[in-house]
């Protein structure tokens, strides 16, 4: 087992939020994993390409970060990395009954993995990639939201 962990999500696309619980992740662990879900039962609105080019544009900083797309069971992705760490953000008391659930599922399926959970900034508690979709497509301003270096990525998306 190496000192890793995953981070998994559908990043369609990444937050602030998002990059606040990676960045403080990379100081934690020797390497963190980036997980992106590929949903086959919920087309994203970004390629799972250019999710991981936009997570790897944002997360320049950070030398301890390998971004990959998973299918299948979370669980069995953390295990082919080595790992046995997942970590979650919670904006909110409304997050917590999902994210409790999905924790006790995956420590019934896979005791040996745990869940930690990292609170995600008060700044950052409000921002959703569904929000910044939906800003996008009205053409409102999201650049508060997201990396810079991903704004203009976002509005080509939706040109
Ligand atoms: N800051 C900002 N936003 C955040 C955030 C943070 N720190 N953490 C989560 N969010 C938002 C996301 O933007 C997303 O917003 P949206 O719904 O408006 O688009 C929402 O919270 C949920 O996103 P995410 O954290 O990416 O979770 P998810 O529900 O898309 O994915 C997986 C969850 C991938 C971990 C889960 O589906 C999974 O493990 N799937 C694999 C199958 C499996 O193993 N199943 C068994 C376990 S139950």
């Amino acid at each position: 087992m190496n000192n890793s962990c995953v981070y998994p999500g559908s990043f369609d696309p990444i937050t602030y939020g998002h990059l606040d619980i990676i960045t403080r992740s990379a100081k934690i662990f020797d390497k963190v994993y980036v997980a992106i879900l590929n949903n086959t039962q919920k087309k994203g609105a970004f390629p799972t390409e250019k999710r991981v080019e936009m997570i790897q544009k944002s997360c320049k900083h950070l030398d301890n970060i390998v971004i990959e797309v998973f299918d299948g069971l979370l669980v069995d992705y953390v295990r082919k990395v080595k790992s046995n760490v997942i970590i979650r953000g919670l904006r909110a008391v409304s997050d917590f009954e999902a994210e409790f659930q999905m924790s006790h599922i995956n420590l019934q399926i896979a005791p040996d993995i745990e869940t930690l959970f990292l609170s995600t900034l008060p700044k950052y508690s409000y921002i959703s990639s569904s929000m910044v979709r939906e800003l996008a497509y009205f053409k409102g301003d999201f650049s508060y939201f997201v990396p810079e270096c991903i704004v203009e990525d976002i509005k080509q998306q939706y040109k």
